[in-house]
């Protein structure tokens, strides 16, 4: 075996990912929590409940964990239902709750970075229509600056919108997360709303902070062609991924919005990205499917074969991280992994999961493609939306009923990576062996 450590660039940020309503508990005042109480919505019926119990106080403890274990850096995110619970209404409780947490990141030499928006949104904002009417851009830009008027002092990295095409697509199309739709217009619509809310975010931001560095969180999902020989996987294969993966940092970058069969300017879009966080987690293929009028024409899924994740939800398929980094050098912004992981409770593949993906950040790194920092989703077990506590995320494992964290292994193997900003053969040896030859050959 050769020895050796592949090293990233100083200043490189570690950290985890976390999200309001995912960790919070009793986020009673938004959507998701009127959703859970509706029977068949979650999995299991499971409740976000007392989630990991931060707002009770434990968000200390486990920023405490992330310390010790050498992160830099912690990705969080405000809840829009706290902090302005009516429409002529803001907690200054909460904020000032939210300042505690970035002081305390900052006065531990860690860095911030908030995200405004992820995915829960309050009940009153919901019953004036929600992101599906044009309203949205101005509520969201009168919270923004709230919130950015409270935080600036600490925080300086802000993602505007976790996932805005999983928001719209799994909200509006699939009917998995609340309001639940299956209505491809009104998707459009909401993803149009959220590019006008991004950039007049990205602006108020800017106008408040000097220092700011403002971006989205995207998920990517690259899509291979089921039969790469067939021109019907090939096109439709293109077709979804330009609407999935491309749709927001195009507009984002360019001010164009390109739906399907259209095209729309905002040039008031263009260039509002100081960098792009990238979630990525799989890649998936997709074969063409006359039957499947209500899902565009066609099938996505996991080839025979491919190492999935516990409950079948990710695969594993690490060449991805490189080639979307690859894909995003395109928009000339830095780039942040804003999250990847992997559900594994008993974390076998986890190790695994985290070596393979972080050699090909490395590589990536390597070919000088800005890459800024990675964020592991996610610190302590969460909630994991409509798949609720069956998927376990966490460097820690949580008893939901007792609040008791566990270290998992792959706690210890993130905290030596962050430690030493960067990856060993000797590290691999002790928690991967079986990856040794592979990623580090004579
Ligand atoms: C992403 C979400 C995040 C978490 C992970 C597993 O799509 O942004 O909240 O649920 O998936």
């Amino acid at each position: 075996m050769a020895k050796a450590t592949f090293h990233f660039p100083r200043g490189f940020l570690w950290g985890t990912a976390t999200a309001s309503h995912q960790v919070e508990g009793f986020n009673t005042n938004n959507n998701w929590w009127a959703w859970e109480q509706q029977p068949g919505r979650i999995l299991q019926g499971h409740k976000s409940g007392a989630a990991c119990n931060w707002w009770g106080g434990k968000w200390r403890e486990d920023f405490d964990r992330a310390y010790e274990s050498h992160q830099n850096a912690h990705r969080f995110s405000i809840e829009w239902s706290r902090v302005q619970p009516l429409p002529d209404q803001w907690d200054n409780a909460s904020l000032d709750r939210y300042r505690e947490m970035a002081r305390w990141l900052v006065d531990h030499n860690m860095t911030p970075f908030v995200t405004l928006h992820h995915f829960s949104d309050p009940i009153w904002l919901v019953e004036k229509g929600g992101w599906e009417t044009d309203e949205i851009v101005g509520y969201f830009e009168k919270y923004v600056k709230k919130v950015v008027d409270a935080l600036q002092e600490y925080v300086s990295l802000w993602v505007t919108i976790n996932e805005p095409n999983v928001y719209a697509l799994y909200g509006y199309l699939f009917g998995l997360f609340p309001p639940g739709k299956n209505d491809l217009r009104l998707a459009l619509k909401v993803m149009e709303n959220q590019v006008q809310a991004h950039a007049a975010a990205y602006y108020a931001i800017h106008e408040m902070q000097k220092t700011a560095r403002v971006g989205a969180a995207i998920n990517i999902r690259p899509m291979q062609p089921a039969r790469p020989d067939s021109l019907a996987d090939c096109m439709i294969a293109r077709m979804i991924s330009n609407q999935v993966n491309d749709f927001f940092p195009m507009a984002f970058s360019t001010g164009v919005m390109r739906f399907p069969f259209r095209r729309k300017s905002l040039p008031l879009a263009k260039n509002t990205q100081d960098f792009l966080g990238i979630n990525f987690y799989t890649i998936e293929d997709v074969s063409f499917n006359l039957n499947k009028s209500r899902n565009q024409f066609h099938t996505r899924f996991y080839p025979p074969g491919v190492e999935t994740s516990e409950t079948g939800f990710l695969a594993n398929r690490p060449e991805g991280m490189f080639n979307v980094i690859k894909w995003a050098k395109k928009f000339g912004v830095p780039i942040i992994i804003a999250e990847n992981g992997i559900e594994d409770s008993k974390d076998t593949l986890r190790p695994r999961y985290l070596i393979e993906h972080l050699h090909q950040m490395w590589r990536a790194v390597n070919f000088n493609f800005p890459v800024k920092g990675y964020f592991h989703w996610t610190l302590v077990d969460n909630f994991e939306w409509e798949r609720g506590w069956t998927q376990r995320f966490g460097l820690w494992e949580l008893d939901v009923e007792t609040q008791q964290r566990r270290k998992r292994p792959s706690a210890d193997l993130y905290a030596e990576i962050c430690q030493e900003n960067g990856l060993s053969s000797e590290m691999t040896a002790r928690f991967a062996p079986e990856l040794l030859e592979k990623i580090f050959p004579d």
